[in-house]
C-alpha cells in the first residue's frame, strides 16, 4: 500500500528481542535493561501481526534483534513466516555468532537472504568493537553461508577507526560470492558517540584497489543499499548512504519492536502500540481488521524523511538494538 507521498510500503522489519549476545560500541555498548519477558510479543502475537501485513501487501520480512538468533524458537518463527501465504522472502540480520548452528535449519526452510554484522577483520579490533565478540566464529559462519549457497551479504559500519578495514573487508567479496556493504554511521542511539566516515571517502579508497569499480543499478535485495562491481570481485560492493545519500523518498519500509511498537521511520520516537490490540482479548477475527486499521494509518502517516539533525537523543524505541537497524 502506498503512503501519503506515493511511496509503496511492502517490508517490515521483525525485531524479535532488542537482547545481544554482543555489545557493539554504536548500538548497545552496555547491557542496557532488557525489557521483561510479558512485555515481548510471543509468535503467535507476531504472526497474527504479519497476518494483517500481508493483507495490506507488506510480503517481505527481514528478521533482526538485538541479535535475533539469541531468542528460542527463532528459526522456526522464520519457518512459519516463509510458509504463511503470500509471503514473498524472509531474511535475516545477524552478527552470525549464532548462525553456523542454525545454518542448516535455515537453508532448508528457504531463507532468502543472510545479511552478517562485521566491521573488522583484525581480531583484536574486532573484540574491541563489540565487546568481546570472537572474530573467528563469524567468519567460519560466513564461509559455511557462502558454501551452502545462501544469498550473503557483510554489513561493515564505516567507523574512522577502522578505516584501515575497508580494503580487507572488501576483499571478503572476492574470495566468496558474497556482497560487502559499507554503512554510514548513523547519529541513532550511541551511533552519536563514535566518529564515521563518508561513502565518498570509502570510495575513494576502494577506487584505488579497483580502477574498474561501476556502479549498478541491479537490485541485490529489499533494502537502500547501491552498489558497484568490479571484475576482480564475485560478490558485489554496497553502499547504505543514509547521511550524504538519503534514499528516505525511496523507503519502503516499516518496522515493529519486540515489544510490538510499529514504527514507521526509524528515527522518530512515533508509532502505534500493536501489541495493545493484540492483547486487547477480542476475536482473532476482530483483531486483526483492528491490526489493518492501524497498520493503513501508519503507512499513511510515514515521515517524508529521517531527522537525523534534529533527533538524535537516546530514547525509549530509540536504541539500535530495540529499533532493530
Ligand atoms: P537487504 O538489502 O534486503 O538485504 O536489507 P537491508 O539493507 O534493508 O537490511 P539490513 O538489516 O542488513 O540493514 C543494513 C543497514 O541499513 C543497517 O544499518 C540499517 O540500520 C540500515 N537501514 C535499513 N533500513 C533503513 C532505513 O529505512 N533507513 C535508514 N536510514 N537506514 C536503514
Ligand atoms: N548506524 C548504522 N548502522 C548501524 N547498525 C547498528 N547501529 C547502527 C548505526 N548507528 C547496523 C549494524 C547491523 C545493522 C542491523 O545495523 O551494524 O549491521
Ligand atoms: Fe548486537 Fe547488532 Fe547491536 Fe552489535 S549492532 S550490539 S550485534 S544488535
Amino acid at each position: 500500500m502506498k503512503d501519503k507521498w506515493g511511496r509503496t510500503i511492502g517490508y517490515l522489519r521483525l525485531s524479535l528481542t532488542d537482547r545481544c549476545n554482543l555489545r557493539c560500541r554504536y548500538c548497545m555498548p552496555e547491557a542496557l535493561t532488557s525489557v521483561g519477558h510479558e512485555a515481548v510479543l510471543r509468535y503467535e502475537e507476531m504472526q497474527l501481526i504479519c497476518r494483517a501485513a500481508l493483507s495490506l501487501g507488506i510480503d517481505r520480512f527481514k528478521i533482526t534483534g538485538g541479535e535475533p538468533l539469541v531468542r528460542k524458537g527463532a528459526v522456526a518463527f522464520m519457518e512459519s513466516l516463509k510458509a504463511m501465504k503470500g509471503v514473498r522472502s524472509v531474511t535475516l540480520t545477524t552478527n552470525g555468532l549464532l548462525l553456523s548452528d542454525a545454518l542448516p535449519d535455515l537453508v532448508r526452510m528457504g531463507i532468502n537472504g543472510i545479511n552478517i554484522s562485521l566491521d573488522s577483520l583484525d581480531a583484536g579490533q574486532y573484540a574491541g568493537l563489540t565487546g568481546g565478540g570472537q572474530l573467528s566464529v563469524v567468519l567460519e559462519a560466513l564461509e559455511r553461508a557462502a558454501a551452502a549457497r545462501v544469498n550473503v551479504k557483510v554489513n561493515a559500519v564505516l567507523l574512522e577507526e577502522t578505516q584501515d578495514q575497508i580494503l580487507p573487508l572488501a576483499r571478503l567479496a572476492g574470495r566468496f560470492p558474497v556482497d560487502v556493504r559499507f554503512i554510514e554511521l548513523m547519529p541513532i542511539g550511541y551511533g552519536t558517540t563514535l566518529k564515521g566516515l563518508t561513502e565518498e571517502a570509502a570510495l575513494a579508497v576502494l577506487r584505488r584497489a579497483y580502477p574498474d569499480l561501476a556502479a549498478t543499478e541491479e537490485r541485490r535485495g529489499n533494502g537502500p543499499a547501491s552498489y558497484y562491481r568490479s571484475g576482480q570481485l564475485q560478490g558485489r560492493i554496497g553502499f547504505i548512504a543514509a547521511n550524504t545519500h538519503g534514499f528516505c523518498s525511496s523507503c519502503n519500509r516499516l518496522r515493529l519492536t519486540s515489544t510490538g511498537f510499529l514504527k514507521p521511520c526509524l528515527c522518530y520516537d512515533d508509532g502505534v502500540d500493536l501489541r495493545a490490540i493484540v492483547r486487547s482479548g477480542q476475536e482473532e477475527e476482530t483483531i486483526c481488521q483492528e491490526l489493518q486499521r492501524a497498520m493503513a494509518r501508519a503507512v499513511y502517516d510515514k515521515p517524508a524523511k529521517h531527522c537525523f539533525a534534529e533527533q538524535n537523543h537516546i530514547s525509549e524505541h530509540k536504541t539500535m538494538n530495540q529499533i532493530g537497524g
